[in-house]
């Protein structure tokens, strides 16, 4: 259902809401196309005409630095003209509804939506409501998708390791609650890698956990052996309603990545954090700073990949 929301008829591009139902060839795609926007913020001119007239609207109903500010940076990179809506200043503060909201900002001929919610689904809510000239974009939604972060994840890990087949990657921590996570095993899956390990404690791990395409793993020693990508997450606390942990420094002493759990894995393993990182809580700084750390270049990474998705989905044109 998603897929064909978000594919026109001939396969294209129409929105971007989750990587579910996209294939290799698509996501191979998008790290093409951010591949030639990746040397632009060298250029004198950082700037390229691909949606000059073209209004974009960031709706961000929940906090964010990376995603905002890089979804910002692309669209002028891309000469959109962008609107930041202040969601803390505006009418949702006085009941407006979302779909109110919505109608409003199309009255004033919008072309792109890019929306974080809490809500899982509310971009695909908002795709299915807009005109069809509109292009919704998710930057985050619940517990359920981060599509365009699991891209510049993908972007980063190929920069660094070339090609996805043969790759064994762990991603550690709170798998439960992580949008983060869940778009990137169906994007690492898509790619082709050899194993992607999930590694938590019981109470972090989802109950569907066997039918993601992951191996669960109890054990930092056991999961993080021989991999080449280890990505760390954060402590959703926000999503949390009950105790999950016994405490903090429990969960740093048995599950935070230190130099000496690091030595598990290969010698030319990269460490990954989509961020906002909590130093002593997952990772530990000495690790979050050293030099098998490339979580700053991830966020580098996401002007490119937002600028390839973006100019993807509105060449896409018409309707889904
Ligand atoms: N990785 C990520 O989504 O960070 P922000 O919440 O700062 O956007």
């Amino acid at each position: 259902m998603t897929r064909h929301l978000q594919l026109t008829e001939q396969g294209r591009l129409k929105h971007f809401l989750t990587i579910e139902g996209l294939d290799r060839e698509l996501l191979t795609e998008i790290l093409d196309t951010a591949e030639s926007f990746v040397g632009m913020s060298e250029h004198q001119v950082k700037k390229v005409p691909l949606l000059r007239g073209k209004t974009i609207v960031n709706l961000f109903f929940e906090n964010s630095t990376r995603t905002r500010t890089t979804f910002e940076l692309a669209a002028t990179r891309l000469s959109a003209d962008v609107l930041n809506m202040d969601i803390a200043r505006s009418a949702t503060s006085k009941g407006e509804s979302l779909l109110d909201t919505i109608r409003n900002l199309e009255a004033m001929q919008v072309d792109m939506f890019v929306v974080r919610h809490a809500l899982s689904g509310a971009a695909h809510f908002i795709a299915q409501q807009v005109a069809p000239h509109i292009s919704v974009i998710n930057a985050g939604d619940g517990q359920h998708a981060h599509p365009t972060q699991a891209m510049l994840d993908m972007f980063t890990i190929r920069q660094h390791k070339k090609q996805f087949e043969g790759l064994k990657v762990a991603i550690v921590g709170d798998i439960l609650h992580s949008r983060v996570a869940r778009s990137q095993i169906l994007a690492l899956n898509a790619l082709g890698v050899a194993e992607v390990r999930v590694i938590a404690p019981k109470t972090l791990l989802p109950a569907q956990v066997k039918t993601m395409g992951v191996t669960p793993i109890h054990d930092m020693d056991e999961g993080l052996a021989d991999v080449d990508v280890v990505i760390m997450l954060r402590l959703q606390k926000e999503r949390m309603n009950s105790a999950f942990l016994p405490s903090e420094s429990e969960f740093f002493r048995c599950f935070g990545l230190t130099e000496a759990k690091l030595q598990r894995a290969k010698p030319d393993a990269i460490v990954m954090h989509p961020g906002p990182i909590n130093r002593g809580v997952e990772i530990a700084s000495s690790v979050a700073d050293g030099p098998q750390s490339v979580i700053l270049q991830q966020v580098s990474n996401g002007v490119a990949v937002r600028m390839a998705i973006m100019s993807m989905t509105m060449r896409s044109g018409g309707t889904a």
